[in-house]
């Protein structure tokens, strides 16, 4: 199997076609997502608060991220492997984002990053794609400004919808090979992805994205609590493993565990 590259994104665009993206931290799913095609494995730093236990995204770091990229773009032969810049590793200058970059790029082989930011950010898209790094940009609600933003709410609303298509023209001139929005009204990031000649990528935005992407662990079902409302749910992971967990401890506690079969 060939390699998922940027281009192969575009020609999806050009052709009308639509594309699918979840994220990956580990080996095994990065392992099922490739091999059930899954174009494009993200390794976002929901990792914070997917795997590291925390509230938020912000507290990830680069040394956290590295081995979990390093799992991914090991375990994945076909996907096109993106990996976070999180939160304080890339805003105070298009050097820091290209150093951080490529930090991913030489030690955990990613393909390419994704950055969350507006039409500020452009000039660092344009050095950093100087540089030879692919970038993903990440626009509408960006989870790593939710104290700026004020919570978890709708961007582009009303006579903000301007401001985001604003905001992707500016970052794909930049050189930008996708755009992924999040929590847009429909109607808005259609009218991006009519603006926009690069795919686009919705979480939140509606159908009208080139490309779709989820939280894995919202997907399948593995994460308790209340979902999002961009969420579909897809398996129950959860009770799954839940049942597997409790069956598994009966046997030892009654001692039918381990069997004559799993004995030397
Ligand atoms: O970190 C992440 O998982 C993301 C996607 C949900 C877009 O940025
Ligand atoms: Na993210």
């Amino acid at each position: 199997v060939s390699r998922v590259r940027t281009h192969h994104l575009q020609q999806a665009k050009d052709n009308g076609q639509r594309f699918a993206m979840l994220t990956a931290y580990e080996q095994y799913t990065a392992e099922i997502f490739d091999e059930a095609g899954i174009e494009v494995l993200l390794v976002g730093d929901s990792a914070s608060n997917n795997v590291y236990g925390n509230e938020t995204s912000l507290p990830v770091t680069v040394d956290e991220l590295i081995p979990l990229c390093r799992a991914v773009s090991r375990s994945a032969k076909r996907a096109l492997v993106v990996v976070d810049l999180p939160f304080g590793s890339y805003e105070v200058s298009p050097a820091q984002a290209i150093e951080t970059s490529v930090r991913f790029m030489k030690e955990a082989g990613a393909h390419a990053v994704k950055m969350e930011g507006g039409a500020f950010y452009a000039d660092y898209v344009r050095a950093m794609v100087q540089a030879g790094i692919p970038v993903m940009a990440h626009i509408g609600f960006t989870p790593q400004s939710e104290h700026s933003l004020g919570g978890y709410r709708v961007q582009g609303r009303g006579e903000d919808a301007q401001r985001v298509v604003d905001d992707a023209v500016a970052l794909e001139a930049a050189g930008a090979f996708a755009v992924l929005m999040e929590m847009v009204p429909a109607q808005a990031a259609a009218e991006v992805d009519k603006a926009l000649r690069v795919p686009t990528i919705g979480i939140g935005a509606g159908a009208s994205t080139t490309g779709q992407v989820l939280v894995w662990q919202d997907m399948a079902g593995l994460r308790g609590g209340k979902l999002a409302k961009f969420v579909k749910q897809y398996a129950d992971i959860r009770a799954t493993l839940s049942d597997a967990a409790k069956a598994y401890a009966d046997d030892v506690r009654s001692g039918s565990f381990p069997g004559q079969e799993h004995s030397f």
